[in-house]
């Protein structure tokens, strides 16, 4: 504390933080105050709208934050999650991981609505979701984070590209890892995002090769807690009508956004493969034991790691454009 009263390392840290506001090399125009002059009321509304979608759904927190994913993890963060099909656009809504399994696409256009009434175009669709997110997890209990803004909107998706970026459940830890390090992601942001899944659901058909015949073993997965098994056995029978039906990621806290799905993974009880798979690493589980007990350092770095996230190739300043309706470019 002394060295804060010394007038020479006050004049030093002046210094720093002037070189830090002057600082030329800028990495992109996001800004966290971008839309303070002309949308005051934009996080207000999009928490308002968040919050009132949970009332009704609390999975809803859960679906938001993993369509922010899936928009940041094909060509960026640009909103092209939220396009509908068109004759000349074939669109991710339909890619494997998001048929009949990415929700929440009404909320945004709820969401959108309101902002548009209060500041018509003049918001992006990815930084609606880009808040909206952040807003989920805070209203789960989770960590809150700043949140730069500025992002424009994209005018294409590519349904291909979809299927080939976002990863898979049954990949390989290595092979997930990659498709995060070619976003700019490094491994400890694999272990630190897939924390989100404290919160929300898989489908059966999802990790039901665990359960029953794990790799042609004809046994179950050997990585996976007895009694945690039998109750996905019960929830996931064996039969192909099973393959829709939910368990939660987190049995333990469902709908908190909390540490537990590290202490889950530390007690093999991961529901994916692929989550599970985070102990399979020295590197990867060391963290996990550290996130297990340290719920601190988990929400710190996972805000710091949501952020990094938001800024994968984003478009800026004149490109792209602010879409009217996130479902259709203008
Ligand atoms: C590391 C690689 C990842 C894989 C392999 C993966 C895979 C999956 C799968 C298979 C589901 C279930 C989907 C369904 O059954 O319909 C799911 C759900 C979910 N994922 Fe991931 N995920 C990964 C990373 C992430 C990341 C980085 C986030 C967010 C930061 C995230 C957030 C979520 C959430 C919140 C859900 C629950 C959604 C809901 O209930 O609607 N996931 N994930
Ligand atoms: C409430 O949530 C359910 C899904 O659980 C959804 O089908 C329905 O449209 C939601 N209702 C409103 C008014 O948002
Ligand atoms: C990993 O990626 C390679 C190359 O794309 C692929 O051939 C292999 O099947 C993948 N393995 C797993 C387990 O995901
Ligand atoms: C994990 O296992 C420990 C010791 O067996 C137990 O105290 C704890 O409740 C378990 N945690 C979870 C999340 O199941
Ligand atoms: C985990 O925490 C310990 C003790 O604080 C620290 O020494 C270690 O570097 C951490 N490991 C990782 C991978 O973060």
């Amino acid at each position: 504390m002394d060295s804060y009263s010394n007038s020479s390392s006050f004049l030093s840290m002046l210094l720093l933080f002037l070189f830090f506001f002057l600082s030329p090399h800028v990495q992109c125009q996001l800004d966290y105050g971008f839309y303070d002059d002309a949308c005051p009321y934009l996080t207000k509304i999009v928490r308002y709208g968040v919050w009132s979608a949970m009332q009704n759904d609390t999975r809803i927190a859960a679906s938001l934050l993993r369509l922010h994913f899936h928009d940041c993890f094909v060509n960026g963060c640009d909103a092209s999650v939220l396009l509908d099909d068109t004759s000349t656009i074939k669109g991710e809504k339909n890619a494997l991981a998001n048929r009949n399994s990415a929700r929440g696409f009404e909320v945004i256009d709820d969401i959108k609505a309101s902002v548009e009434e209060q500041c018509p175009s003049t918001v992006s669709c990815v930084d609606i979701l880009a808040l909206a997110a952040r807003e989920a997890v805070s209203l789960s209990g989770g960590p809150y984070w700043s949140v730069s803004l500025g992002r424009r909107d994209g005018t294409t998706a590519s349904e291909s590209a979809a299927n080939e970026q976002i990863p898979g459940p049954f990949e390989s830890l290595q092979n997930i890892t990659s498709k995060f390090t070619s976003k700019g992601l490094s491994s400890k942001d694999v272990v630190v995002l897939s924390g989100a899944h404290t919160i929300g659901f898989a489908q059966c058909f999802t990790f039901k090769s665990r359960l029953f015949d794990f790799n042609g073993s004809g046994k179950p997965d050997p990585n996976l807690d007895s009694s945690l098994l039998q109750n996905l056995q019960t929830v996931c029978p064996n039969v192909d009508g099973s393959n829709a039906n939910l368990a939660p990621l987190d049995p333990v806290t469902i709908n908190k956004f909390d540490n537990v799905y590290f202490k889950n993974l530390v007690n093999n009880s991961g529901l994916l493969q692929s989550d599970q798979a985070l102990m399979g690493n020295t590197d990867t589980a060391a963290l996990v034991n550290n996130y297990s007990k340290y719920p601190y350092l988990f929400s710190k770095d996972f805000g710091a790691s949501m952020a990094k996230m938001a800024n994968i190739g984003v478009i800026t300043g004149q490109d792209g454009q602010i879409r009217k309706n996130c479902r259709a470019v203008n």
